[in-house]
């Protein structure tokens, strides 16, 4: 399959009725469209997972396989983790040890693990489309691990239990009154989509800020602000979310070493870059009292974050990757009904 985003495809379902449960696969795929009741059972499942293991692992027999066709740290290793501690085993395969490599396509190498019986299909590709074109094609249900710059859900899972943990909001996970920033390129973020529809979904106001090619106006269209200047609302935001420079998504591709600041086509230097929309110490001092600064990872120290302000006490950097744990375990037991 190509890069870039696919077309016109069947849509699978994401969340099923009583009366179709039998015949119809859960699959997580994204947050946006999902029906604001779910959005909630998966977060209060994924809040309650975080307060206390389950007393009888959920998934206990079954088998998830991870199928990651693009780099992954985080969402890798939590989903494996998340997938052990509620009983299930772990099927890993990745492009470089897959028969991808000889040309099988993505569809046909899920069907391949899917006829093992595996109970659970995990799906990172760099392609916006992929899990759901998986998930039209298989019975197994199917979560989207991140598909290029289309959505993250179980990141903006996380980034929305790590938001209601901060500010207190676990019970119903109502967000109305939060201000959150995101900075940078949120264009080509998945991250960043799945975080507007899930915050947006419970009443957050989102502003993206950046250069245009970054943070385009168009972007208004998922029910968010845009502005050109940090500057101008930083000191409105209760909650900031820095965003990596997805070098990998643009046509120019990821820079060499000695190319780190220069970002040709879409910035004219990071070094301007950085002088516009950095979260520098300078900037987080002039943060509301209470502001958290929040970053998917992985973060560049020292182009849109200063370590200093990575490593401080408003960061929730690592809370947020303790809570992909919780999140996971809670995806997996929902989407197979083990909830
Ligand atoms: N946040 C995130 O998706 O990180 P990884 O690419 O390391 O999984």
């Amino acid at each position: 399959m190509p890069g870039g985003t696919i077309g016109a495809m069947p849509a699978p379902r994401q969340a099923r009725t009583a009366d179709a449960a039998s015949r119809s696969p859960r699959h997580l795929l994204g947050l946006q469209g999902l029906a604001l009741e779910t959005l909630r059972t998966l977060l209060t499942l994924s809040r309650d997972y975080a307060r206390r293991a389950p007393a009888t692992p959920p998934l206990a027999g079954k088998t998830v396989a991870t199928m990651f066709f693009e780099d992954s740290t985080r969402t890798r290793s939590s989903f494996t983790v998340a997938a052990y501690r509620v009983g299930a085993n772990v099927v890993d395969l990745s492009a470089l040890n897959s028969s991808v490599t000889k040309g099988e396509t993505l569809v046909d190498t899920a069907i391949t693990i899917q006829a093992m019986g595996v109970d659970a299909l995990v799906v990172r590709a760099r392609q916006s489309g992929a899990a759901q074109l998986i998930a039209s094609h298989v019975e197994t249900p199917t979560l989207n691990a991140g598909d290029g710059k289309h959505e993250h859900p179980t990141q903006g899972l996380l980034d929305i239990l790590s938001l209601a943990t901060a500010y207190d909001r676990l019970d119903t996970f109502d967000l109305s009154g939060l201000h959150l920033v995101i900075v940078g390129d949120a264009a080509s973020s998945r991250v960043a989509r799945s975080a507007i529809a899930g915050m947006t979904a419970l009443g957050a106001q989102v502003t993206c800020v950046g250069p245009a090619p970054m943070s385009p106006r168009s972007l208004e269209t998922l029910g968010v602000r845009v502005s050109p200047r940090l500057d101008d609302v930083l000191e409105s935001a209760d909650a900031v979310m820095m965003l990596r420079i997805q070098f990998e998504r643009h046509d120019t591709g990821t820079p060499r070493a000695d190319d780190k600041f220069r970002a040709p086509n879409l910035l004219p230097s990071i070094r301007e870059y950085r002088a516009f929309y950095a979260l520098t110490e300078e900037r987080a001092a002039r943060l509301k009292k209470g502001a958290v600064v929040m970053h998917p990872g992985p973060m560049n120290r020292g182009i849109e974050i200063d370590a200093a302000v990575a490593d401080s006490p408003r960061s929730l950097i690592r809370h947020q990757v303790a809570n992909g744990v919780p999140v996971r375990m809670a995806a997996l037991a929902w989407c197979t009904g083990c909830d």
